[in-house]
């Protein structure tokens, strides 16, 4: 258990900072679709069975973000709903470790042997465990109850968003306020609590508080918080009631990842590695999360040359830029197209508000087809 100990961190991440509504919108999977995914909380990825596709491989450097996917996929399975939310960490539960042991031949020995070192994280509801999920439950929303609490409470009760604005206008927005946000977000802040030593962060959006005060600003005068299960999240420290969870653990979608018959793989390894190893033209789909933070430019180029590669004509792949803003280089612009009206659109509805979304097509290696003329066959793959 100790050797485990050491090659296996902590979770970073537990439950979904991203809006999974969003990647359905990017991704329009179908039925034989071959899926690549990062894994991080794993939400997305099992959001990304409900649509039923033929395989899902979902790809993490961290091997336990991917033991995480494969305790919440098993669950999701063996649990009745009221059970799994009790599981998972939503609602109450007398006795985790008990429902754990009923999930044990459904996993793999790197997770059994994964979730009872870290014991802990299961018995106090793995989607609360992640380093990132502990910051809002024990610093954040404290703060903001000690700091807000009735105007918050008003907040989330607001039914209108012309009420829901006031409130924050009058009641939260502020010299305080924005100073909590600014310093709280700050690149110094985020680096200490969040920062992996493997991960190489660029920000290029200047100030990350500053950037995070406009794009809070900008949800919480848009976005009804009371149906925002992230926000609900950072406000509360938990999620208040069923009516606001992560997409993947809504009722009808628990129903549907029970009912896809998914090939589901994780994989614990880079991403960029991983690729190296498949063959030109074996994906349709490209989920990558906002893998973005954690790598540089030069490493995004390589990555976005072997996505391009391994993706199959008519592909689509999307990605979240959070204070880095990687863009694929000129060399790949014949090949993608970017999808400008649903970024933009996304960058207004995401829920999860910090990021901003990059979507491309994976055109033909022929190129497009100019009016009037004959489709060109493409090369076999070599
Ligand atoms: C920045 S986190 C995002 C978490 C996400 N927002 C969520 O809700 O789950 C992305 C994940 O990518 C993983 N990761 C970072 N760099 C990677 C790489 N080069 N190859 C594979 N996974 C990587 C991290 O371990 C982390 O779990």
């Amino acid at each position: 258990m100790t050797s485990s100990k050491k090659r296996h961190r902590p979770l970073l991440y537990s439950t979904c900072d991203e809006d999974s509504r969003s990647e359905a919108r990017a991704m329009g999977i179908t039925e034989g679709d071959d899926v690549l995914s990062v894994t991080g909380s794993a939400c997305r990825t099992l959001s990304l069975l409900v649509n039923n596709p033929r395989s899902v491989t979902s790809v993490d450097s961290s091997a336990g973000q991917n033991h995480l996917l494969e305790l919440k996929l098993a669950a999701i399975r063996h649990f009745s709903y009221d059970t799994l939310l009790e599981f998972l960490g939503v609602d109450h539960s007398s006795d985790r470790l008990a429902l754990f042991e009923e999930l044990v031949p459904a996993l793999s020995p790197g997770a059994v042997g994964y979730f009872r070192h870290y014991r802990r994280a299961v018995r106090n509801g793995v989607i609360l465990a992640g380093r990132h999920e502990r910051l809002y439950r024990g610093i954040v929303a404290p703060v903001l109850r000690v700091l807000y609490g009735s105007a918050i409470r008003e907040l989330f009760a607001a039914r209108d968003l012309d009420r829901q604005r006031s409130v924050y206008r009058q009641r939260i927005d502020g010299p305080l306020w924005r100073s909590l946000v600014r310093n709280g977000f700050s690149e110094r802040a985020l680096r200490l609590v969040l920062n992996d030593h493997s991960y190489n962060v660029v920000v290029d959006v200047g100030h990350c508080g500053e950037y995070v005060l406009d794009r809070l600003d900008h949800t919480l005068t848009n976005h009804l918080v009371s149906d925002n299960d992230w926000v609900s999240f950072m406000f509360h420290g938990r999620y208040p009631d069923r009516e606001v969870l992560p997409h993947y653990l809504r009722r009808e979608n628990v129903t549907a990842i029970r009912a896809a018959t998914t090939l589901v793989t994780p994989v614990h390894a880079d991403l960029t590695g991983y690729l190296r190893g498949l063959p030109d033209r074996s994906l349709d789909k490209f989920s990558l999360s906002d893998v973005t933070s954690c790598i540089d430019h030069g490493q995004f180029t390589t990555l976005m040359s072997e996505v391009v590669r391994t993706a199959r004509p008519g592909a689509r792949i999307c990605y979240r830029n959070c204070f880095a803003r990687h863009r694929p280089g000129p060399e790949l612009l014949d090949t993608l197209e970017r999808d400008d009206e649903l970024c933009a659109a996304l960058d207004f509805d995401d829920y999860a508000f910090v990021y901003v979304f990059e979507i491309f097509s994976v055109r033909d290696r022929a190129g497009p087809v100019a009016d009037g003329q004959e489709a060109v066959a493409c090369e076999p793959a070599t």
